[in-house]
């Protein structure tokens, strides 16, 4: 099969030199050592919807209800304890974002967060206000926006994305803009395509209109190194289990931006920012795991020492250039297997694959997978709407994703299992 028939994107031929560089100093075996769960033998493809865990996050929150925890306070050593493990948290994932840790806000997940900024950002809209979403989203991105314009009379407008390419262009979405546009939801990576839309091109635009923008940075964060000014965003959120961490929420945004929302809250709780738009206890469990899942990461560094922001930087390159490296490597291997069809195409994307099969049903394909102790899920995984635009309905397809512990030889039984089903 040829790469156009395939589907194949230019750039997989073209792996960089600089990508191969750093590549070749990360330690996958050195890695792995730390996941447990991966002495239960499968290949984990399925990070996308949720990565392994390393011992030291479940250690962290393991150590975190072993220890005398109370809510948090100043007079006994319990109170104290569980506010320097929120401090310790918000300030990891500061670093994480380079966000202010004074408007990192913790949540039971991205969908929650986002529901609830949603909501209140839209007791201040009305009719005539617009709300701009796009179809390359997972639906944690779109829904809560939707629901919340409804209820506020505000319209919704949808920027599409090229679904023979995969490319959201920053003017599918800047010719969507009004005087009366409100906000803008945008993802920075697709969960199911892998497509990193240019970010700080549609915040330039979002802001000339006098917008705010709102990015989903849940799949983002697990591949590259972020920075939420240099992306422009006025809100971030992201899930902590996508990044080896626990099944948690996060939310970073300016505090002065916090400061001027009222979310609906509890009387007796603290109207301080980032504090209000923590509804009830914070799980100071997870968010202990949360700081070891970010230390973790700082300690995959190569060289280190740089302090913990610097070491993210570098330890997320360093991911980065290693995911790609497999995923270009599954991406030309596919080209040679007959009726695979490699949906993912966009100029920039994560270490993620959606793959089809000419006349065979992708949820077959998982199974069949599955039994050779391959995890690579089938679905729509919640981005129903690009399932929709790229016609593969409700169902989507196969979905191959690279996390900092897929290994070549994971990659080996991926193909060989894929090659056993087509022949099947
Ligand atoms: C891109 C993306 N956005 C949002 C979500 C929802 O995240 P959460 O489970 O934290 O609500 C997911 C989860 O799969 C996702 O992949």
């Amino acid at each position: 099969m040829t790469a156009e028939a395939a589907g194949a994107p230019a750039e997989a031929t073209e792996a960089t030199e600089a990508a191969r560089a750093a590549d070749a100093g990360y330690d996958v075996a050195a890695v792995r050592a730390h996941f447990p769960a991966l002495a239960e033998g499968a290949a984990h493809f399925d990070g996308p919807g949720g990565s392994q865990t390393p011992d030291v996050v479940a250690d962290a929150v393991a150590a975190t209800l072993r220890a005398a925890i109370a809510n948090r306070g100043s007079v006994t050593a319990a109170e104290r304890r569980a506010d320097g493990v929120v401090l310790a948290a918000r300030a990891a994932v500061a670093d994480l974002l380079a966000a202010d840790p004074g408007g990192v806000v913790f949540g039971r997940s991205m969908t929650q967060l986002t529901y609830d900024v949603a909501r209140t950002l839209a007791k201040d809209w009305g009719p005539g206000d617009e709300v701009v979403v796009t179809r390359l989203d997972h639906d944690a991105n779109i829904r809560p926006w939707v629901h919340a314009a409804t209820a506020a009379g505000a319209t919704v407008r949808w920027a599409d994305f090229d679904p023979a390419t995969g490319e959201l262009e920053p003017d599918d979405v800047a010719r969507l803009l009004t005087g009366r546009t409100r906000l803008v939801a945008v993802t920075g990576a697709s969960n199911l395509l892998g497509t990193r839309p240019d970010v700080p091109a549609i915040a330039a635009a979002v802001h000339d209109a006098g917008a705010l923008l709102y990015v989903d940075g849940v799949h983002l964060t697990a591949h590259a190194s972020v920075d939420v000014a240099a992306l422009g965003a006025d809100f971030f959120a992201c899930s902590p289990y996508k990044f080896l961490g626990p099944h948690c929420g996060v939310l970073a945004a300016a505090p002065a931006l916090l400061e001027t929302l009222r979310p609906d809250k509890l009387l007796p709780a603290t109207d301080a920012v980032p504090e209000r738009f923590e509804l009830g206890t914070l799980p100071y469990e997870l968010l202990a795991g949360t700081t070891a899942a970010v230390d973790f990461l700082a300690g995959l560094a190569p060289g280190g020492a740089g302090g913990r922001r610097a070491d993210l930087v570098a330890a997320m390159a360093a991911i980065e250039a290693h995911g790609d490296r497999l995923r270009r490597r599954a991406e030309a291997a596919l080209l040679d297997l007959p009726g695979v069809v490699i949906r993912s195409r966009a100029r920039h994307r994560t270490a993620t694959l959606l793959l089809t099969f000419d006349g065979r049903d992708p949820l077959d394909a998982y199974e069949f997978l599955a039994r050779a102790g391959v995890n690579a899920p089938a679905g729509s995984f919640y981005a129903l709407e690009p399932s929709r635009h790229l016609g593969l309905g409700d169902e989507g397809g196969l979905r191959a994703g690279m996390a900092p512990y897929t290994d070549d030889a994971d990659v080996d039984r991926l193909l060989s299992a894929l090659a056993d089903f087509l022949a099947s």
